[in-house]
């Protein structure tokens, strides 16, 4: 990267949603792109990666502050930040549908990648959010994190860990409009995508409701296109619309 670089930034970049977002900026050439990731090989299928600068990270602080520091010292100028990392589902451990079903070691893995994970990333690049020009930040939520939509119940840990990240993104909409009124923060949900997140829960979704990850990448690429700076966070879907606490 060059002095005063612009760059569009993706982490959990071998997600499919990341990856399809990673493609579509990386075909409209308009900035280089870092694309950070736990393992460099699990993005090698994702296509021509000329303007991409992949990036492994273990997400832990140490490793994330070395990124931010070499970042801040090139001047990096960040427009948009976007977190893909989350799970739904483990080894040993699927979405609770009962009380009985919760398991401490599960619940703690769920929020450990859906919350704590994108709040130590975020917390690591505070410096360039709070010095770049109209950096947008988005963190993939889910709708199944509000509590107003909430009216089956079931899968406590994943409800409960995007509900969290909800909230810590509140308080960063807040600390940041004070200090970057040019940032904004978006909580996203990018609907029910065709991933291997959400396979093998797809059985109930009709053929028309399943967004392709290119699909799902257009669409997070124009509700970010479209966000304005208004010192709040946005809960939105893929549609732009916005979605209850
Ligand atoms: N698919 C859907 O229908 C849907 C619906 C609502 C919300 N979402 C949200 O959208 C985001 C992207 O989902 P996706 O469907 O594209 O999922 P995906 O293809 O399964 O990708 C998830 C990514 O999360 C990261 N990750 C997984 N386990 C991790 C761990 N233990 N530690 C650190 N990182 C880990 C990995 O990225 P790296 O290895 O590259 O870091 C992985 O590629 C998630 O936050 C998900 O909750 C998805």
């Amino acid at each position: 990267m060059s002095d005063t670089d612009e760059l569009d930034i993706v982490f959990g970049a071998s997600s499919a949603i990341g990856g399809a977002l990673i493609q579509r900026w990386q075909r409209q050439g308009r900035r280089p792109i870092l694309a950070v990731t736990r393992s460099a090989n699990s993005i090698s299928d994702i296509g021509d990666l000329n303007r991409v600068q992949v990036e492994a990270s273990d997400y832990t602080e140490a490793d994330l502050s070395a990124l931010a520091a070499r970042l801040m010292s090139a001047q990096t100028n960040v427009t948009r930040l976007v977190v893909c990392n989350g799970v739904l589902q483990g080894a040993g451990y699927r979405p609770e549908r009962a009380l009985a079903q919760i398991d401490s070691a599960a619940m703690n893995e769920v929020f450990e990648v859906n919350t704590f994970l994108p709040m130590r990333v975020l917390s690591a690049m505070a410096p360039l959010l709070k010095t770049s020009a109209a950096p947008i930040v988005a963190a993939l939520s889910a709708r199944v994190g509000s509590l107003g939509d909430n009216r089956r119940g079931g899968w406590y840990s994943y409800r409960s860990s995007k509900a969290a990240l909800n909230m810590m993104l509140q308080c960063l909409a807040h600390e940041l409009v004070r200090v970057n009124p040019s940032a904004k923060v978006v909580a996203y949900h990018p609907g029910t995508v065709d991933t291997p997140l959400s396979k093998p829960f797809q059985a109930a979704v009709s053929p028309e409701a399943l967004l392709q990850p290119d699909q799902a990448a257009e669409a997070l690429d124009s509700v970010l296109s479209q966000v304005v700076a208004d010192g709040a966070l946005s809960y939105v879907d893929w549609r732009g619309q916005p979605i209850p606490w």
